[in-house]
């Protein structure tokens, strides 16, 4: 049962590792995005977080496409793991770390568990045959290769039937313990059709996996070796998997492979993560990862992103959106039209431009501007009293007066009975939003936040404080209303900036600048970190709330309109 008091537990989250053949694109980021929100929402509900993202290079085809630029596979591996720096910096991801499998403090605890494992005979040489998927470096089961038409199901490319002598993990041996700990949730495999998808395939049965290639005669000098054997490297996938412990088995950071670990990938490399992976946790004795998360995938334009049609959406073209829109409106873009559930998502110039004019400009970014213009207008730009958030109740006499001047303005509410209750409003919501990221839940998340925004418009079109400024001559407490009305607007608006925080770090921190909150440690620096918990920075006219006095600048608006009909940034195109 989800609840909504923070889990007190440090909290681990890792995206895949990522192949450095080629460039960064759209699913990287994503992933990686996906994570910085949990990230960020958790370090601001309080937790101790680590998060761990980084690049996989011993793989073949780094060594391949190395060769094909005329560099060594280390150069290659180097040029492409600092361009995914660069993207991951550009998209202002806080990952405490970067791991590259080519570095020392990977490779020799990778080396170690391995060990361990042929010591305990988890690990054994003998003979395979299987279907070998080169453009995933993979062997698919009998089954899965017949499925797919012996193609790859990733990539459509033929797969190779290879017969290797090689080393094995014994993995059937943990059908049972694996099958009781996914349905017992011990391991949460997250969206639930892909747990479903994962224990009917573990009813097939499990057969042991290859650990190991055997170096062949022109191989590139690239991998790591097995331990005890030199002819054989450690096959890459076995290897990649062991950063998400290698890179915390010390003394430092050891706690957080004890707390809550969460491994957030797509639905490619589930197998991987939700079988293989855990089984070899349970073989080196170390506690199971508590959700393994796999989403779906981006497609362009309604079309499948592939290599041959050229068409994978390049960091180049996110940038160019962030320049024209701004890099969190691409950041909410991507969190709330993704494919974080079970289905694909389309990323379409159009569906962004309809996106960001509905989510941002008319909405965060309109109510902010005009709450912020309306204090500057009628209180000098300052809060002038607080409020308790309700209205229409026998001592809410704040919204009788701004009836009173509807109606002097000629104007009717429609229904005159209505009450708002805003800070209960605003509670509920920051209660579900925890609620929500409990199972990583980003969408809901941050409906939350918007769901505020839709109550403060909807409370300022009924409360209509422009008309009521207009009557202040003739009211008796005109004033008091209108401070009251404005004040509930700010209060749930900076309450909304909080859950809306994860996503646009950068716009929510320019708000709390203008508006002079002091939420985090530097103002001027949006992944500072927080100066007290969300329990205490979202409690109602509480410590970091709204006070009388306070400064409110007017500011530029968070996000100015966009046009439908300009075309797509970064392409030619018209929408
Ligand atoms: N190196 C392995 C992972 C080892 S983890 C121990 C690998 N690398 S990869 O570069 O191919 O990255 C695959 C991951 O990239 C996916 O699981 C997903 O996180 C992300 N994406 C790649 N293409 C994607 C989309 N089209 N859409 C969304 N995310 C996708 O596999």
């Amino acid at each position: 049962m989800p609840s909504n008091k923070p889990n007190q537990k440090p909290y681990y989250i890792t995206t895949p590792i990522y192949y450095v053949n080629d460039r960064p694109h759209i699913g990287h980021c994503y992933t990686t995005l996906i994570a910085d929100v949990a990230a960020r929402a958790q370090r601001l509900i309080g937790r101790d977080v680590f998060f761990l993202t980084g690049t996989d290079e011993h793989a073949e085809k780094v060594s391949k496409t190395a060769a094909e630029n005329g560099k060594t596979p280390y150069e290659w591996a180097t040029i492409n793991a600092e361009r995914f720096k660069e993207a991951f910096a550009f998209m202002n991801f806080s990952n405490d770390d970067f791991v590259r499998t080519t570095e020392d403090r990977h490779k020799i605890k990778a080396v170690q568990y391995i060990q361990q494992l042929l010591d305990q005979g988890d690990i054994e040489l003998g003979d395979y045959e299987g279907w070998y998927d080169p453009s995933q470096e993979e062997y698919l089961t009998e089954m899965v290769a017949k499925e797919n038409d012996f193609k790859s199901p990733v990539t459509g490319k033929p797969l190779e039937k290879r017969v290797e002598q090689n080393y094995f993990f014994k993995l059937e041996k943990y059908e049972g313990s694996l099958r009781e700990q996914i349905e017992s949730g011990e391991i949460r495999v997250l969206p639930e059709a892909r747990k479903n998808e994962v224990l009917g395939r573990l009813k097939q049965g499990l057969r042991h996996v290859p650990v190991s290639r055997k170096i062949k005669e022109g191989d590139a000098d690239w991998g790591i070796s097995m331990p005890g054997d030199d002819q054989h490297r450690i096959y890459v996938w076995i290897e990649a998997l062991c950063n998400y412990l290698t890179i915390v088995d010390n003394d430092e950071r050891k706690e957080y492979w004890q707390g809550e670990v969460v491994h957030l990938m797509a639905k490619d490399i589930i197998w991987f993560h939700a079988i293989v992976w855990p089984a070899m946790l349970k073989a080196l004795k170390k506690p199971a990862p508590k959700t393994v998360y796999a989403h779906a995938y981006w497609i362009a334009e309604g079309q499948k992103m592939s290599k041959s049609l050229g068409n994978f959406i390049e960091i180049d073209q996110l940038q160019a959106y962030a320049e024209k829109y701004s890099l969190d409106a691409v950041r909410w873009f991507l969190t709330t039209q993704g494919p974080l559930g079970a289905n694909d998502a389309d990323f379409a110039h159009a569906r962004f431009i309809e996106v960001y004019n509905a989510d941002l400009a008319n909405s965060i970014g309109n109510s902010t501007s005009r709450v912020g213009n309306m204090f500057n207008k009628y209180f000098d730009g300052q809060v002038k009293g607080t409020c308790n958030g309700q209205f229409g109740f026998p001592d809410g006499s704040s919204l009788q007066t701004a009836l009173i001047a509807l109606e002097n303005a000629g104007k009717k509410a429609d229904d005159p009975d209505r009450t708002f209750k805003l800070a209960e409003f605003a509670g509920q919501a920051v209660d579900n939003a925890v609620c929500a990221l409990e199972t990583v839940d980003l969408s809901t998340m941050l409906d939350e936040g918007r769901s505020i925004v839709r109550h403060v418009d909807e409370f300022i079109s009924y409360s209509a404080p422009f008309t009521l400024a207009k009557q202040l001559e003739t009211l008796d407490d005109g004033e008091h209303a209108l401070s009251s009305i404005l004040y509930s607007c700010a209060e749930a608006l900076r309450i909304a900036s909080l859950l809306l925080y994860p996503a646009m770090p950068e716009k929510m921190a320019e708000l709390w600048r203008n508006w002079n909150c002091n939420h985090l440690i530097d103002p001027n620096d949006p992944n500072s970190g927080f100066v007290a918990p969300l329990s205490e920075l979202a409690k109602w006219g509480g410590e970091y709330g709204l006070k009388p006095g306070q400064a409110i600048v007017k500011g530029e608006a968070l996000f100015m309109r966009a046009d439908a009909k300009e075309p797509a940034p970064g392409s030619e195109q018209t929408a």
